[in-house]
């Protein structure tokens, strides 16, 4: 159930979405699964994208739990799999919106289906693979669709070096710093089309990524002046209620943006930079890895 505070949020600022349907990638859980609840609270049918079964059935148990008249479909994908991607956009449903939130921080050692790092393999090349099959059907879908990529604060620290794009250092800003650009790319390609793109950061919370990125200290974490989960799931909300210029950043906006409710955010120079050689890596990193697993 979501908070008072979050449904006066809601029904101030945002506009009612009967009728619409959006998908999002990652939503069994942290604020994947809380950006869910409040698209179903505004009357939304939602479509969790998840990898685990289990853990989406259980997700929407959850919301069905709390609202009953809502629908909420569950869809296999895997960003860490060519595979699952692929077979993914050939099952997409009709949607008004996506939402690419599905993300990990911090796996040394381990690798995607397709033997990547994970990290990157994950928040930014099968982010950047899931657009290449998805955007040409919502590019025909004969309606508006708004794109959304989460991308987080942690971008402007990082660089992007070809020869060590596949680094464990760094990993989790560098992924974030691509998808940053990749978005940019993408809503300049699009703009004045059917297709509204967007980024968004939910600033600082307690989900299951922070509990690696604070480790042991984790209890303390929890009682520290973060943002609610809640609070930082609102950003969808927020855009898809028109509240945001196509093209934009939308996160938090205190205290370096790391909290408060959802505004737009000024864009990093960073995320501005170099963006067509990154594009023509990766098109031609994911044209690699879709030759090999066809031999
Ligand atoms: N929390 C923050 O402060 C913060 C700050 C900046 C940006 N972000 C971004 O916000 C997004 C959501 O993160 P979160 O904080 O909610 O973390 P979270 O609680 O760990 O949730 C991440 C979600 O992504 C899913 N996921 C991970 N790998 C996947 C894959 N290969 N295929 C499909 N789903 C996958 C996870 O599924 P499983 O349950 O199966 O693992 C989980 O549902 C991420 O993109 C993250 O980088 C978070």
């Amino acid at each position: 159930m979501l908070s008072k505070k979050t449904v006066k949020y809601l029904n101030k600022h945002c506009r009612r979405l009967d009728g619409k349907t959006v998908l999002i990638t990652g939503a069994n859980g942290g604020i994947g699964f809380k950006t869910a609840e409040t698209l179903v609270y505004l009357g939304a049918s939602v479509v969790l994208a998840c990898r685990n079964p289990e853990k989406a059935a259980s997700a929407r148990e959850k919301l069905v739990a709390d609202y009953p008249e809502a629908d909420i479909r569950v869809m296999p994908l895997d960003v860490a799999d060519f595979a699952s991607i692929d077979a993914f956009a050939g099952d997409l449903p009709d949607v008004d919106a996506f939402i690419n939130n599905a993300g990990v921080f911090h796996r040394p050692g381990e690798k995607t289906a397709d033997g990547l790092e994970l990290v990157m393999g994950t928040n930014y090349v099968g982010t950047f693979r899931v657009g290449e099959k998805v955007l040409p059907k919502l590019e025909n879908c004969g309606h508006d669709v708004v794109y959304i990529n989460t991308i987080s604060l942690i971008h402007k620290f990082a660089r992007v070096d070809f020869g060590r794009f596949y680094d464990e250092k760094g990993s989790y800003a560098r992924s974030k710093l691509c998808l940053a650009r990749y978005s940019e790319y993408l809503a300049n390609k699009y703009r004045g089309t059917n297709i509204h793109v967007f980024m968004s950061h939910p600033g600082i919370a307690i989900t299951g990524i922070a509990s690696h990125l604070f480790g042991k200290f984790y209890i303390l974490a929890k009682i520290m002046p973060f943002n609610s989960v809640e609070r930082s799931s609102l950003a969808a909300a927020y855009i898809l209620s028109g509240n945001a210029p196509c093209g934009s950043v939308v996160g938090p906006h205190i205290l370096f943006c790391g909290w408060g409710n959802p505004k737009v955010n000024r864009k990093s120079k960073r995320a501005l930079r170099d963006i067509k050689p990154l594009v023509e890596f990766t098109a031609g990193e994911t044209a690699r890895i879709a030759a090999e697993k066809e031999k």
